[in-house]
């Protein structure tokens, strides 16, 4: 059986993979091929390369399943919520409702534009509840047998908040807790808040909360003990005037890209803070009610990587598996797993070991490009050893291998690297490379071997989805990736998993003593991640990187 997995709300993140017979074979965002960051377009073109990677047309699809409901489902839950005031009826919230639902309903939630654009099927469409998507492809992926599995997002159609019960490759819903309580919600306001965009800069306020201090009172947003939490949505949810009524001590809200006060660095600090603490509390709610030892992690909350790790050194849980794609790109991955569930069968549990789902660009197609654009290069025979060599002389590397990742995360194929030993590699990278915020912590790619003589709580962190605490003695080992408060948000890597990668980050070791490097996404400011060779040489030549080795080719400058 082949299924189609969406992510298709007109929202953000449209995603598209393919399963057949149960395994995942290929995933891709929209963005990276359209380059239009966090693309809400319908997903043809991700559609299209699951089609390329495995020779198929789009007739031979036999179900093709979304991660969200029918058209309807959210539009009367906005209905409900304007009659009963939980939602004010500004002319905005209606419009922006109806309009969705309108052009969501006249397309058949997908439909119409997947048979315009890739052809007649004769798959069945069928649309997932948006955190039940979520929930399977957290437990299906962890290969937990049994599990407590926790959905925080933004919103679903009604849900903000849920709790399932994973065993036995079946799933049972637990809880649900409908928006507007919703922690993303409050999480994204204040994004909005401290000047950056809602729904997508939540990282840029979760790496400034460690510059902050206690004092900043939240208590009128937001209870996080609340049986499990309780958001007091009727500040936070727009009645036209945004943020009208918030406390005066809270100040103006920041104009984008205007300095950072300690105000809004104390404001990071309590939002991070109060999210952290809501967030235990539904955990332990969750593993209370399905009296699991193990947990799972979905939506766009499970991508606080922080709350993640505080969470592992509570020590509450046993297991823990994050879906590396938690927000939305990531229904995808479940929803293309619902057939399973049809007359009681079960889930293929199969623990997701790796994110390198997405499209590959082989020698000669590098070669293509690189001679197109009358690039100088020479061809390596261990591209690994040479540029363990150019990181060990404080060169910033663009590193272009194999398939693409599928998630947020840069994990050693579309990587830029550097040297973590530096302190002012920091600093390099992002005025040179990245182009963006001072205060944004640099993660650092681990051996896996090597990283509990780094970190205290060594969790096997393939993803970069668990913050650790360096050890004190280390710091000063890798200070450029060594966070403020003395963490960091570790990937560790692998033989068997991606053996160039870990060959790279040996040979690094092997020159330096330090078996780690500084690891993130090779893209610049606001620009989606390198897909194609073509994209890899106009971000370099567009940065202040010193070298690129792309397949088994190495570019300077
Ligand atoms: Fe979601």
């Amino acid at each position: 059986m082949i299924t189609l997995g969406l992510n298709y709300s007109q929202m953000h993140d449209s995603s598209a993979c393919l399963v057949r017979d149960g395994q995942l074979l290929f995933a891709v965002a929209e963005e990276r091929i359209s380059r239009v960051k966090h693309d809400a377009r319908f997903p043809a073109l991700a559609i299209q390369a699951c089609l390329n990677f495995s020779k198929l047309l789009s007739d031979q699809v036999d179900e093709v399943c979304v991660g969200w409901q029918a058209p309807g489902a959210g539009y009367r839950h906005d209905l409900k919520l304007f009659a009963t005031g939980q939602w004010p009826v500004t002319y905005l919230n209606v419009l922006n409702s109806t309009r969705n639902f309108a052009s969501m309903w006249h397309q058949r939630g997908g439909e119409n534009p997947f048979t315009r654009q890739l052809g007649p099927t004769k798959a069945r469409f069928r649309f997932v509840d948006h955190h039940l998507a979520h929930a399977l492809s957290a437990y299906s992926y962890s290969g937990f047998d049994d599990s407590a599995i926790v959905v925080m997002d933004g919103r679903g159609a009604w849900e903000a908040t849920s709790i399932w019960h994973g065993n036995n490759g079946r799933v049972e819903h637990v809880q649900t807790i409908n928006w507007p309580n919703s922690l993303g919600l409050f999480y994204a306001q204040f994004t909005g808040f401290l000047g950056f965009t809602p729904n997508a800069d939540e990282w840029k306020v979760m790496g400034l909360a460690p510059y902050g201090q206690p004092g900043v009172d939240l208590s009128a947003f937001i209870d996080p003990h609340a049986a499990p939490y309780k958001v007091h949505t009727d500040r936070l949810v727009s009645n036209g005037a945004e943020y009208s009524g918030w406390p005066v001590s809270l100040g103006k809200p920041r104009e984008p890209e205007s300095e950072i006060s300690d105000l809004h660095k104390n404001i990071a600090f309590a939002v991070q803070n109060m999210c952290e603490e809501a967030i235990m509390s539904v955990v332990k709610l969750a593993i209370e009610k399905t009296r699991s030892k193990n947990l799972c992690l979905a939506g766009g909350v499970a991508l606080n990587s922080k709350a993640n790790g505080k969470i592992v050194a509570s020590g509450i849980i046993g297991k823990i598996f994050v879906q590396p794609a938690a927000s939305d790109d990531g229904v995808a991955l479940g929803a293309a797993l619902t057939p399973f569930l049809d007359g009681g069968q079960r889930l293929p549990l199969k623990p997701m070991r790796h994110v390198y789902l997405g499209p590959t660009f082989d020698d000669d197609a590098i070669e293509t490009a690189l001679k197109m654009y009358k690039i100088r290069t020479s061809r390596l025979s261990d591209p690994a050893a040479t540029a363990a060599e150019y990181l060990s002389r404080g060169k910033i590397l663009g590193w272009y291998q194999g398939r693409m990742e599928f998630g947020p995360r840069a994990l050693g194929s579309r990587s830029i690297i550097a040297d973590p030993r530096d302190p002012e590699m920091n600093a390099k990278v992002n005025n040179a490379v990245k182009f963006r915020e001072w205060w944004r912590p640099f993660a650092p790619s681990f051996k896996k071997e090597a990283a509990p003589e780094y970190l205290e709580s060594a969790y096997d962190s393939p993803f970069m989805i668990l913050t650790a605490r360096v050890r004190p003695e280390k710091r000063a080992v890798i200070p450029s990736v060594t966070h403020v408060d003395g963490s960091a948000r570790p990937q560790t890597v692998e033989k068997e998993i991606n053996p160039l990668f870990y060959r790279l980050i040996d040979e690094f070791g092997k020159r330096t003593g330090v078996p780690v490097i500084m690891n993130t996404s090779f893209n610049l400011r606001g620009e989606a991640i390198v897909h194609t060779p073509t994209d890899a040489i106009r971000t370099f030549f567009s940065s202040g990187m010193d070298a690129l080795v792309l397949g088994s080719f190495l570019v300077e400058k």
